[in-house]
């Protein structure tokens, strides 16, 4: 028996936010993005709080943020004893904000009744994903804290936010979206269910990211890109991810190459891999490109996969990704250095034992290699 719960509350559109009207004479703590502070968006905000509400904000976020930032979060908490926290920002700022609550809640002298995310990029999913990635900046390494209880209560869904987000950011977390979804679509613990959330998924970013790398990107097209990014989430908490994680989890923890891009590199040398070691992930690929439109139904499953991941490189290009680590500016043998280290890592992630094919050290380093 499978049994599956979506347990986070989603409210999407542009009167998202509208729900934090409906809190008062509560202790607020807003856990914000540092590109938030001082921002027209946050000031509109905290115009929708009732004043009766104590609301305090904390803004010490880095990206890949590490157990240290988490355990000095918990710390500014435990003097303001919030009964509701909410996190605005990036898969980061969420990531560490679960953390904080996390430990919150395990704290008898605190009673957190609710816990809110409003991602503010279109990417991790994190709002409704029972991972929180957290990083050991000794080892460098990147951990999943795994659990239920970290996943929010609610999540507000509002193009509001990522209205800001610059070219990269959009493009670099638009393809974890993607790499969430077509990871997933093929990881062992998929069904249909997952299947049909990784499948629009994949239609929307195909669709919509290109439209909203540009300046022209309209509430409609980051809506779209929002929706699909949750989407994905719900898709890969179920259905796990594979070796392209693994893999982008080291780049991340070593060289702080940013998720999503990490995973753009590592994402089409994965899919021919997996493709010419699994037939099933081949035809499930294949029939997929055929589905999207990127090659005829009557051409060989040869054919369709080439087209698929021309369509993955061409969506790359348009949205001007470094296609290898010299590219974003890594030097070469100093990558080649950490390669044996980074795969014995990969085997340990959590997001390997998901992957269709049971990779070995060597294919692993081989991968790395088409990266450098
Ligand atoms: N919990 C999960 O399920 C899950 C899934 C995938 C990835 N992750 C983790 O999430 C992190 C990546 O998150 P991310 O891709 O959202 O990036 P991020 O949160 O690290 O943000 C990247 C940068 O963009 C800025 N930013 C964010 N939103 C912005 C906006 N709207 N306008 C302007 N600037 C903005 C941030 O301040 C930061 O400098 C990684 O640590 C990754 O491992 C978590
Ligand atoms: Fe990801």
């Amino acid at each position: 028996m499978d049994k599956w719960t979506f347990p986070t509350q989603i409210y999407a559109g542009s009167d998202s936010l509208n729900r934090l009207t409906e809190f008062n004479n509560e202790s607020i703590l807003i856990i914000c993005d540092p590109f938030l502070k001082d921002s027209p968006s946050l000031t509109y905000v905290m115009g929708l709080m009732d004043n009766k509400n104590e609301v305090s904000i904390y803004t010490d976020v880095v990206p890949d943020p590490p157990i240290s930032h988490v355990a000095k979060g918990i710390e500014y908490m435990q003097g303001i004893k919030p009964s509701i926290i909410i996190a605005i920002g990036g898969g980061s700022c969420i990531d560490m904000s679960k953390g904080i609550a996390y430990f919150g809640r395990k704290l008898k002298h605190m009673n957190i009744k609710s816990f809110i995310a409003i991602p503010t990029t279109s990417g991790t999913g994190s709002e409704v994903t029972s991972f929180a990635v957290l990083t050991d900046s000794e080892t460098k390494i990147k951990y999943p804290l795994v659990d239920d209880a970290v996943l929010p209560d609610e999540a507000l869904l509002t193009p509001l936010f990522v209205k800001t987000s610059p070219p990269g950011v959009t493009a670099y977390s638009g393809m974890d979206v993607l790499v969430h979804a077509l990871e997933a679509y093929v990881a062992t613990a998929a069904n249909n269910f997952t299947d049909a959330l990784a499948q629009q998924a994949i239609e929307l970013v195909f669709e919509y990211l290109p439209k909203c790398h540009k300046t022209t990107a309209t509430d409609q097209d980051r809506m779209s890109m929002h929706e699909a990014s949750c989407l994905a989430g719900l898709s890969f908490n179920k259905a796990g991810l594979g070796i392209v994680h693994a893999m982008a989890h080291q780049l991340g923890g070593q060289f702080h190459v940013p998720h999503g891009l990490a995973n753009s590199m590592l994402l089409p040398y994965v899919i021919a891999f997996n493709c010419s070691h699994n037939p099933e992930v081949a035809k499930k690929y294949a029939d997929l490109s055929a589905k999207l439109g990127f090659a005829s139904y009557e051409s060989s499953e040869e054919k369709k996969l080439g087209a698929f991941l021309e369509a993955i490189i061409k969506l790359q290009r348009t949205l001007e990704c470094p296609m290898t680590l010299t590219d974003f500016g890594i030097d070469k043998a100093t990558a080649e250095e950490k390669l044996n280290l980074m795969a014995d890592r990969a085997l340990e992630d959590m997001c390997y034992r998901f992957n269709p094919y049971p990779a070995n050290r060597n294919d692993l380093i081989k991968l790395y290699r088409n990266v450098l």
